[in-house]
Formats: structure tokens, C-alpha cells, sequence
């Protein structure tokens, strides 16, 4: 069936039930074409009627667990208080203090924490982790950015580049910089909605070739273009949408100086952004190291979308916790967990 990426706010023909409710997002390649549809378009209704005044919050009664394993802005701050919008109550743990800092086994800790709540949201950083995590859960489980994959990050920029940009399956996405968490989120994100996707890195530091194969087995479905190169230019000339994110992750901070030299010549600067389309914006999932894999020049110019992206967590995760709690915004449901 073809899916309309031009047309997020179009009711969703054959949404006969919410497609998502109880599942686990560990990924983005865990959810089809039309969830992925659905699950925007859910987004882009909440964000419009909450900025219309429609406080509604109709998850009363309802808890999610947030735990933190490694630093957060603002998927903490976006996620804690999306739930709380839709009324669910939420119990947030750093790492000194998380379900997971006492050697406590993951099943038991899952076994014990899936009795308080309703869904759990878990940063942390082996993938694997995640998996288990989910194996144990009965309730859905969020990878709120794992070493390997940021999927809400994900579906964030997808609804930026929309409300900027338009059709998403007509969008040339140039990715500059380390092959990370988000490159791979971003492989994932482009074989779903069949963009072009140009990641520009340099050897050692590209996506990993298991992820980039997934990602294109399933953009053979999608008429997706996903290309890995060394050279930047060649990612940058006509892209619509320029990304970038930082040379050392979480967790790869020792790295930084050897990053720094390794990446001097992937710095997204104003010169780069001339090569690009005209009308092109650039994103960051933030935080970012101004004057490293950006300048200030790019990071404060009117195509710069980052703080829309930024604000876009709220509407996109809590869209999200709303269909895997049951959403009531999709009216035809009538499904509670
Ligand atoms: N982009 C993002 O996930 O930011 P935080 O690390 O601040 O949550
Ligand atoms: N790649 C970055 C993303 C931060 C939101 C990291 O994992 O640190």
C-alpha cells in the first residue's frame, strides 16, 4: 500500500484500531510504514490541538518509569512532562539512583518495576540491554537513546523536516559526521519513508554494516536511496536537509581529541550549507559542540531548525506514549491496555 508522506495531517484511511498500543519502540525499524504514518500524523494532531488550548489529559491513573543511564536534556525534560500532559503520573531515576545501578537482575528489577507501571522509557547503552529489558517487560518498553539507535530523536527530526520541508519521501537528507546512534537512526528513518539518505564519515567511523544492510533490504521496498561516502561534498551537493551530531558520544569521551583531528573536515559551516539545496535547513539533535562538527554561523541561521526539532520531542513522544497506553486521539480505537 502506498503511504502518503506528503500528508501527515490526512486521517489515516486504514487505521482500523491503533496499530501500536503495548508495543515496545526500541528502533524505528520496529514499526511498519503505516505505523510510522500513523504515529507522526497522531503527533502533528496533539501538537496543533495543545497549541490551540486543548489541555486534555486523559491519561489519569495511568505511570511511566523514566531512567536515565547517561545524561539527558531534553528527552528527559520532553518525556517526563509529555506524560504528565497526558495526565499519567512519573517516577524519573538518574544513574546513581536507577532500577539498574545495584546489580539487581534485569529480569527482577523488570519483574518488580512492571508492577507499578505502564510503560518504562530506558537510556542506556548497550542495545542489548533494551532487548532484554523488553524480553522481561510485559508493558511497553522506549529506548530513549541507546549506543546504537535514538529512535524518538528519530521521529522528532521526521516531523521537522515535514512541517519545514514537506513530503518526506521526497527529501534529500545529507548526514555528516560520526556513524553513530543517529546515523543509524537516520538509515532507518529514510528506508521507511523512501528519502534519499547521503551519510558523509570517514573510515573507522561509519555506520556499522549490519545496520546500513537492514536498512537497505528494507528501502528496497520503499524506493529509499542510502549511500555511505568518505567525502562531504558529495553528501552536501542539492541535499534539502543537512544533519550533524557530535564526534564523541556518550560514552566515547576519552575519545574526543582523537575524534577531533579525525573529523576536522566534517565541520557543517556556512560554506558546506551553500552547497546544499536552496531553501535547505539543517538539524542537530543537540547537544552540540559549537565549533566542532558545527559553527555558530550555522547554528544561529534562520535555516537552522534545531530548536523546532528540539520542542518537537514533546509532541512526538507523547503522541507516542498515548498509542502505546491506548490513544484516544485515534477516535476509532476504543482499545484500553
Ligand atoms: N537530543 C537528545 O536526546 O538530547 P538529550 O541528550 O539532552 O536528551
Ligand atoms: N550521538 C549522541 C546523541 C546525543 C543526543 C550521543 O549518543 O551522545
Amino acid at each position: 500500500m502506498t503511504i502518503n508522506w506528503a500528508a501527515l495531517d490526512a486521517p489515516y484511511p486504514t487505521l482500523a484500531k491503533n496499530p501500536l498500543a503495548g508495543r515496545d519502540l526500541l528502533r524505528l525499524s520496529d514499526l511498519t510504514a503505516e505505523q510510522l504514518h500513523a504515529l507522526l500524523s497522531c503527533a502533528l494532531a496533539q501538537k496543533r490541538a495543545w497549541k490551540s488550548g486543548d489541555l486534555t489529559a486523559p491519561y489519569a491513573g495511568k505511570s511511566v518509569a523514566i531512567i536515565m543511564e547517561k545524561p539527558s536534556l531534553r528527552t528527559r525534560v520532553s518525556f517526563e512532562l509529555g506524560a504528565k500532559r497526558l495526565g499519567a503520573q512519573t517516577t524519573v531515576m538518574g544513574d546513581a539512583t536507577s532500577a539498574f545501578s545495584r546489580g539487581e537482575s534485569i529480569k527482577d528489577t523488570v519483574m518488580v518495576l512492571e508492577r507499578y507501571v505502564d510503560a518504562i522509557v530506558l537510556r542506556t547503552y548497550a542495545q542489548s540491554r533494551l532487548e532484554e529489558v523488553a524480553q522481561h517487560a510485559s508493558v511497553p518498553v522506549v529506548n530513549a537513546l541507546s549506543d546504537d539507535f535514538h529512535p524518538c530523536q528519530g521521529l522528532a527530526d521526521l516531523l521537522t523536516i515535514y512541517e519545514h520541508k514537506g513530503d518526506l519521501s521526497k527529501q534529500r537528507i545529507a548526514y555528516i559526521g560520526d556513524g553513530n546512534n543517529m546515523a543509524h537512526t537516520y538509515l532507518e528513518a529514510a528506508a521507511l519513508t523512501g528519502c534519499d539518505l547521503t551519510i558523509a564519515a570517514p573510515p573507522g567511523y561509519q555506520p556499522r554494516p549490519d545496520y546500513l544492510r537492514q536498512a537497505q533490504e528494507r528501502a528496497a521496498m520503499s524506493g529509499a536511496k542510502l549511500k555511505v561516502v568518505e567525502e562531504v561534498g558529495s553528501a552536501l551537493a542539492g541535499a534539502d536537509v543537512v544533519i550533524t551530531d557530535t564526534w564523541a558520544s556518550m560514552g566515547a569521551e576519552a575519545e574526543h581529541d582523537e575524534r577531533a583531528r579525525t573529523f576536522a573536515a566534517y565541520q557543517v559551516d556556512a560554506a558546506g550549507i551553500a552547497e546544499a539545496a536552496p531553501g535547505a535547513i539543517f538539524l542537530h539533535c543537540l547537544p552540540a559542540h559549537r565549533g566542532e562538527e558545527v559553527s555558530d554561523e550555522v547554528m544561529d541561521a534562520p535555516y537552522s531548525k534545531i530548536y523546532d526539532e528540539a520542542e518537537n520531542r514533546l509532541h512526538v513522544q507523547k503522541a507516542l506514549l498515548s498509542l502505546l497506553l491506548a490513544d484516544p486521539c485515534l477516535p476509532e480505537t476504543g482499545e484500553r491496555r
